[in-house]
């Protein structure tokens, strides 16, 4: 006898991740290979289905990271609702070159995508394009004919489809589905609709392009009036069964719509969407942690979700609720997102084995090295504190992880500071071949101080465009991170390309640190900062065949 169950198979919603392309367009979010490495794999433990890797005609180095993140994340499939393999999708203009550039960098992965995209609004066609209607449809068509012609999944984007005109957008996209384009991705670039419109025009697009039913409509939202979420969700609900999303909502200018905030609406209210997605929430944590660190891009306390406050309950009349039925406050369980408290209970007395396994079980892959210097950092750290929570172990592996190459190395700081004294700093730095310096020098604070005796050794000019420390726990004894961001100054300054503008913008550099000592971390972050920038230096001279855009 068969039973009868009343289940009805729900349609998935792709997931699109862009956090390693548009997010990486936030100004200041400049990660180094290795650090888009580490955040490919979570994204693809998170279950993200397709992960937009970067704009690979940008740079030499932006094609090798597309090209490593297809090589070595693209195959796996370990802890994938799935059981396939991240899509691993390189970003084009619609131009031969771009395309033949992305294709060339994604197609080791066993699955890729080229998306390639082209303004449609007339603003974009008369002053950023210069073209007409007519023009770009050819160029579309002859875009998606050519990366047809190299790959199997081709994305098309009608960039600024949001302030276009939905007729002319029903003819473009309508010839590219003809030139054999697999999924339209409709993109408000400038988060300037409002949900009832945005979905309308999904709807309106879905229902008179020819061969809609051919494709996947996929949507890409930006944040602009704080509606990007809605907006997706909108269009979710009008049929769009790909969203495109970064971690924590990074991304151009206000950002794009956060991966976590649509995935926990979708589960959260079933009745309301009756779709799903293949991400286990379990792993959103870690990755906001991984994204925000890496980026030096801090997540604001009351952000949905993953901010520091989503699932704090400060209000009494709101604590005894939740001691009576956690229900009555809270609409998601924090395990759901990955939130837990530490099973393991670490401290001085707790073995290597155990910092390293909770250092595998929060996500971490570090390699032989930085593990065991993450592993001795923390038993030090445990030594000044009782315990060691989850927070302390991601600030030390995140301060730890791919400081390599490290040109330059903090061995030793000291300050002297105070009301009447004139802050003083004693630093001694070794670089990469062995050679240590020493030099002091006066500030106007003992991490200005702490951050001229530096510049002197290592003879760098930069202006500090951002500086903050945080308590990575409670009590007096917390370790504390000092994120910052710096600037070159002086006619160091280096460039990164913004692939919709073509324009130039100026690279900043962020770095982190971390420990129980304010004036350690804060000169932790600045050598990590200074070292990215000398490194990347060391690449852009190898980029001297960046394109122009
Ligand atoms: O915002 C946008 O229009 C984009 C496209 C390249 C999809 O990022
Ligand atoms: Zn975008």
């Amino acid at each position: 006898m068969s039973i009868d169950r009343d289940v009805t198979e729900k349609e998935t919603v792709v997931i699109f991740d862009t956090t390693l392309r548009d997010g990486e367009q936030s100004p200041g979010a400049t990660l180094n290979v290795e650090e888009k490495l580490e955040i490919a794999r979570q994204l693809s433990r998170l279950g993200v289905d397709i992960c937009e890797a970067g704009f690979p005609i940008a740079s030499p180095g932006d094609f090798e990271a597309v090209r490593r993140i297809a090589e070595e994340v693209g195959p796996l499939t370990e802890g994938r609702k799935s059981g396939q393999p991240m899509v691993i999708a390189g970003l084009a203009r619609a131009a031969e070159r771009d395309i033949q550039r992305a294709y060339d960098a994604v197609k080791v992965a066993p699955r890729h995508r080229i998306h390639t995209f082209l303004a449609t609004s007339d603003i974009h066609l008369e002053y950023k394009l210069k073209i007409d209607r007519e023009e770009c449809i050819d160029q579309a068509i002859a875009a998606v004919t050519f990366a047809r012609s190299l790959c199997n999944d081709v994305e098309f984007s009608p960039e600024d489809a949001g302030r276009s005109d939905p007729d002319f957008l029903v003819q473009v996209l309508g010839e590219v589905i003809k030139a054999g384009a697999t999924t339209l991705n409709i993109p408000d670039t400038v988060g300037y609709t409002t949900p009832e419109e945005f979905g309308g025009l999904i709807k309106y697009l879905r229902e008179n392009t020819p061969g809609a039913d051919k494709v996947v409509w996929s949507v890409h939202c930006h944040n602009d009036l704080g509606l990007a979420t809605a907006n997706t969700l909108a269009a979710v609900q009008n049929g769009a069964r790909q969203v495109e999303v970064t971690i924590n909502g990074i991304g151009e200018r206000a950002g794009n719509t956060s991966l976590e905030e649509v995935a926990m609406a979708i589960q959260t209210r079933p009745q309301v969407f009756d779709v799903e997605t293949n991400i286990d929430s379990t792993q959103i944590t870690q990755a906001s942690h991984m994204v925000s660190a890496y980026t030096g891009m801090m997540v604001q306390p009351n952000k949905a979700i993953v901010g520091a406050n989503a699932f704090a309950h400060e209000a009494g009349i709101h604590q005894h609720g939740m001691l009576q039925n956690q229900e009555t406050y809270e609409i998601m369980r924090p395990e759901t997102v990955g939130l837990t408290a530490s099973k393991l209970v670490l401290g001085k007395h707790s073995g290597k084995h155990a910092y390293k396994k909770r250092i595998e079980e929060l996500g971490y892959s570090l390699p032989d090295d930085e593990l065991r210097q993450a592993v001795n950092r923390l038993k030090r750290v445990a030594d000044k504190k009782k315990t060691i929570t989850d927070a302390d172990i991601r600030a030390i592996v995140a301060d730890e992880l791919y400081r390599a190459p490290e040109i330059w190395k903090l061995l030793h700081v000291q300050v002297s500071s105070g009301d009447v004294l004139m802050p003083t700093a004693t630093v001694h730095l070794k670089n990469e071949n062995g050679e240590e310096f020493r030099d002091a020098a006066l500030g106007t604070g003992p991490v200005d101080a702490v951050y001229q005796a530096i510049s002197r050794i290592i003879g760098v000019k930069s202006s500090l465009v951002e500086y903050s420390i945080n308590a990575v726990t409670e009590g007096l004894d917390a370790q504390a991170e000092a994120s910052i961001r710096i600037e070159p100054a002086n006619g160091e300054t280096t460039y990164g390309v913004n692939p919709q503008t073509g324009r130039q913008y100026i690279r900043t550099y962020s770095g982190r640190g971390a420990s129980t000592d304010v004036v350690v971390a804060s000169a932790r972050a600045y050598i990590h900062a200074l070292n990215k920038l000398l490194s990347s230096r060391e690449h852009d001279e190898d980029d001297s065949a960046a394109v122009e855009l």
